[in-house]
């Protein structure tokens, strides 16, 4: 009875999409997709991301290696990986609409550019998954004797093999069939970023563990 009386006096019901008969068939088809894709979008935009494998290799690094304390994650998109794994996660992004969806999740984010950022105490762990920032912008936000999980998919692994006088080279944590495997120091030299990429080391859901020597 209320929707009749509803009807009967404001037209169509609220939030219902009305499509004419006098609408032409593919003008009602494009109305359909321009809903179905804004729909998608408003569905998509909350998604974060959580990585199965890479997950393994931060549990893997953190029962076997070291358990940190203050973690930073520059360039986090919408990635909840690490967020699921360590405590005291803060992630990082210059893109609102990431950081947004972080903390709609309930994650600690902050929407700057890295190269500003001002931390009130150095972390233990910087996470550098697929990060769009040069290694050189984040170095300083690292204590000395705190370690960088660093894939090499923008060479910021490279980077850091570099650097010998600053990052002493730990291991290599990937998965191989679902499992974590962690490489020792003397295997890990046999694979250096940027030259095994049939592998995975390094790529994907590999990381490359380092522990920073000095400043
Ligand atoms: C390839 S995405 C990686 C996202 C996430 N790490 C992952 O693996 O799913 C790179 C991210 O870096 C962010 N980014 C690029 N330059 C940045 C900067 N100067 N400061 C902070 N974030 C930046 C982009 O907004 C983007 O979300």
């Amino acid at each position: 009875m209320v929707l009749r009386y509803w009807k009967k006096n404001h037209g169509q019901l609220p939030g219902t999409l009305v499509l004419g008969g006098s609408e032409s068939f593919f003008r009602k088809f494009a109305l359909c997709r321009k809903f179905a894709n804004i729909a998608h979008k408003i569905k998509f935009r909350h998604k974060l991301v959580e990585n199965q494998e890479e997950r393994m290799a931060y549990e893997a690094f953190k029962t076997n290696v070291y358990s940190p304390r203050s973690v930073l994650y520059p360039c986090c998109g919408t990635d909840a990986t690490p967020s699921k794994v360590f405590d005291n996660v803060i992630n990082i992004d210059i893109s609102p609409s990431a950081t947004l969806a972080m903390m709609a999740a309930g994650y600690n984010a902050i929407t700057m550019d890295i190269k500003k950022y001002k931390p009130a105490e150095k972390h233990d762990l910087i996470v550098l998954s697929n990060s769009h920032v040069r290694v050189s912008d984040v170095l300083d936000y690292l204590k000395v004797g705190g370690y960088v999980l660093s894939n090499n998919w923008t060479h910021s692994a490279e980077e850091l093999w570099n650097q010998p006088e600053k990052f002493e080279i730990v291991c290599c944590i990937t998965t191989i069939k679902k499992r974590a495997v962690i490489l020792d120091e003397h295997e890990t030299r046999l694979h250096p970023p940027g030259t095994d990429v049939s592998s995975g080391f390094g790529y994907g859901h590999g990381f490359y563990v380092f522990k920073k020597s000095a400043d």
